[in-house]
């Protein structure tokens, strides 16, 4: 049993890894390739799992829905920069740059929700909710992972 909590920091500690190996790698080269596809696909089916059970959750209530509506649209700018990074040369200059910028307010977001949104929800779902929550995310993010390919077929089509 994993509680909503430890389950969300356990996938940011594992993006703020490869973020830095990415930062610490250059180029094209096979390592940074890899750590910036586990990365996207990670981040991209994090950030749906937190929406679909935890941010929807604290929409629902005064308490959290300031700082819900906060981090959903921090999802939508960090998943932007992360296309445009995605379909950008990684050895052109400019990816580097783009790629500080996505780290920077990457670790800022994980930081905030770490520390205020986490503040918030425990305000909103009891404690004997937590592994359920927990659960739920982890199921939820696995679906998400198969997901991914054919949301962003979707989502050029429109
Ligand atoms: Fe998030
Ligand atoms: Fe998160």
């Amino acid at each position: 049993m994993t509680s909503i909590y430890d389950a969300i920091k356990a996938d940011h500690n594992e993006h703020r890894k490869l973020l830095d190996t990415i930062a610490e790698t250059t180029g094209d080269s096979k390592e940074r390739k890899d750590a910036w596809q586990a990365f996207f696909n990670d981040v991209k089916s994090h950030a749906a799992a937190e929406e679909e059970t935890f941010y929807s959750k604290l929409m629902h209530e005064t308490w959290g829905q300031d700082a819900a509506r906060h981090s959903v649209s921090e999802h939508k700018e960090l998943d932007d920069l992360m296309e445009e990074l995605h379909s950008t040369d990684m050895s052109s200059p400019g990816w580097l740059a783009k790629f500080k910028t996505l780290k920077h307010d990457y670790e800022h977001h994980m930081e905030e929700e770490e520390q205020d949104v986490f503040k918030r929800a425990k305000e909103v779902i009891g404690q004997e909710h937590n592994n359920a929550f927990g659960t739920r995310f982890l199921e939820r993010k696995k679906e998400e992972m198969s997901l991914i390919e054919k949301k962003r077929q979707d989502s050029l089509e429109d």
